[in-house]
């Protein structure tokens, strides 16, 4: 079984490069070495990766800012797709979640991505809107996805 690990401003430099080399293969807007730092820096921000043998597998960002959680961004090397991690790391941020009294799960999803789409909806989120022209570089739309939490 993998290990779910927090990173803070200490072990970042351990895994950054790691990080950005899955972003890169894995989004057509990927996030760069400032906009993880930033999210290091932000009290709200929190961000896990998976971690087996030494390899880093896949992570989740998310911040909790009064009672919502807000998931940033969430990625699963393509190797190891398809075996349940993405779904681990989402369970990670629903129980951290939880843990701080958090009522309400938030997300935005390209319609055109359907793969997160059914890990969202076996995860118990569902559609709540739209925002229109939200991915830049594409001008796709963003599907809003929300799930009621219990603490
Ligand atoms: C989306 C992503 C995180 C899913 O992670 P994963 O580890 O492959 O997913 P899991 O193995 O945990 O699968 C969980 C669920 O996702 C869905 N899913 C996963 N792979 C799928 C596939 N190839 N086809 C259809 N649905 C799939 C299924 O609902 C699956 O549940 P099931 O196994 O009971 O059918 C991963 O594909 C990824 O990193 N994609 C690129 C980055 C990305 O799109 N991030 C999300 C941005 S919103």
């Amino acid at each position: 079984m993998s290990c779910l690990t927090k990173v803070n401003r200490d072990n970042f430099p351990l895994f950054q490069q790691d990080i950005l080399e899955i972003e890169r293969d894995s989004f057509p807007d990927p996030w760069n070495l400032n906009s993880f730092s930033r999210e290091i820096g932000r009290s709200i921000s929190h961000l896990w990766i998976s971690l087996k043998n030494g390899v880093l597998r896949g992570y989740i960002c998310f911040w909790i800012l009064a009672d919502e959680v807000h998931l940033m961004n969430l990625c699963v090397h393509g190797p190891w797709r398809g075996k349940g991690l993405g779904e681990r790391l989402l369970r990670k941020m629903v129980e951290v979640g939880v843990s701080k009294g958090v009522k309400t799960a938030w997300l935005e999803v390209r319609p055109s991505n359907l793969i997160a789409r059914s890990l969202y909806n076996k995860t118990g989120f569902r559609e709540v809107g739209l925002r229109p022209g939200y991915y830049r570089e594409t001008g796709e739309d963003a599907i809003i996805m929300s799930m009621p939490l219990y603490s």
